[in-house]
């Protein structure tokens, strides 16, 4: 079925002269590129987009984490999460991003298995992370700063809705 899906090309992306590269992989697997504007991202939109209020989400993120999910340890992840969404936020603002709607069959799980692991020196070979890539958890926590993976894309058909809706509200920004 054709779907919709949002892409983002983070800053580290844009700063490493890496769009057309990203862009390549995503095309050459047969996602059409549909709408695609560079911007300086606002706050509000980051906000909403990685969202502090939603503990649900903040606790999901905190399962991504090498250490594992346990009960106990939920406050202490949720916490954890709270960091990592305000560096995410202030990450996304630090520098100019591109936005692209991607278009096919299957877009959604599609762009999520071409971009890859979400801790680069994890992702495999011949995604856009594990190619790319050049950051990791470790180095990221180290030096407490969000970790540089070069790309956002959304993680289900409700995520995509949600997320195209609020970066291309309207065709008039494009
Ligand atoms: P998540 O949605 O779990 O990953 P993905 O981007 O692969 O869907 O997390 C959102 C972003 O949070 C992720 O791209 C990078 C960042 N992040 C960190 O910077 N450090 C961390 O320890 C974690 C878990 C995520």
């Amino acid at each position: 079925m054709n779907e919709q899906t949002l892409v983002l090309i983070k800053p580290d992306g844009v700063k490493r002269n890496l769009i057309g590269d990203i862009i390549k992989r995503f095309e050459e697997r047969g996602l059409k590129v549909s709408k695609l504007v560079m911007l300086t991202a606002d706050e509000p939109t980051v906000r909403e987009h990685y969202q502090l209020d939603n503990r649900d989400y903040l606790i999901h993120l905190g399962h991504v984490d090498i250490t594992g999910w346990s009960e106990e340890k939920i406050e202490e992840k949720y916490q954890k999460s709270v960091k990592i969404v305000k560096d995410l936020q202030k990450f996304l603002l630090s520098g100019k991003i591109i936005k692209m709607i991607l278009e096919g069959p299957g877009a959604v799980s599609l762009a999520r298995k071409i971009t890859g692991k979400t801790d680069p020196s994890l992702s495999p070979r011949g995604t856009i992370r594990g190619d790319f890539g050049e950051d990791s958890f470790d180095k990221a926590n180290a030096e407490g700063r969000a970790v540089y993976n070069l790309v956002h894309a959304s993680g289900t058909l409700e995520e995509a809705d949600r997320e195209i809706q609020l970066w291309f509200p309207t065709d008039s920004d494009i």
